[in-house]
């Protein structure tokens, strides 16, 4: 290790292999899983693309190569085309931290602070995605 080369999270976690397994864990879950079904059902019917995206944006987010972050798009804005209810934002977290969860039991090595940091901060960026009018509507009447 040198200044010109710093182990990133997205070297500590493995890497290429972990941000796919990882991203397939999760998107497995969101696809199969009842307590999904409303993050599923903003999505579109083939998860592949997105699938794909979300790999490439945490291969940036986690400090590797950074193609996604090189398109200019910026996630929380991306983010406010759809109705995420708080309802919704915790499905996304909740998955999010079982699929980290996974890779970390099929990979004892992975440190478990960096592993938690991870889960939470995604879930932060999930809560920072809930869109207000539509989080109103899931509301209970006054
Ligand atoms: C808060 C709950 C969230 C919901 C309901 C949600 C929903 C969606 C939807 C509907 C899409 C479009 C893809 C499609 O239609 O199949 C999308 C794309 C995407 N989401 Fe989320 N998302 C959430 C949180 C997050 C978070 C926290 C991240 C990052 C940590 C993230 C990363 C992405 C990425 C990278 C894409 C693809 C964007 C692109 O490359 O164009 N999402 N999301």
């Amino acid at each position: 290790m040198n200044a010109a080369s710093p182990v990133t999270p997205y070297d500590m976690i493995g890497g290429d292999e972990a941000v796919v397994a990882i991203v397939g864990y999760f998107y497995d879950l969101v696809e199969k899983e009842p307590d999904y079904a409303a993050l599923r059902a903003l999505h579109a019917a083939d998860l592949g693309p997105v699938r794909h995206s979300l790999e490439r944006f945490l291969t940036g987010w986690l400090g590797g190569p950074r193609d996604w972050f090189e398109r200019g798009t910026c996630i929380m804005s991306m983010h406010r085309a759809f109705p995420i209810t708080p309802a919704i934002a915790t499905q996304w977290s909740d998955a999010m931290g079982r699929a980290i969860t996974a890779y970390r039991t099929a990979t004892p090595a992975l440190d478990a602070d960096l592993a938690e940091r991870m889960a939470e901060k995604m879930g932060h960026m999930a809560q920072g995605m809930i869109n207000l009018a539509a989080a109103k509507a899931e509301a209970p009447a006054a």
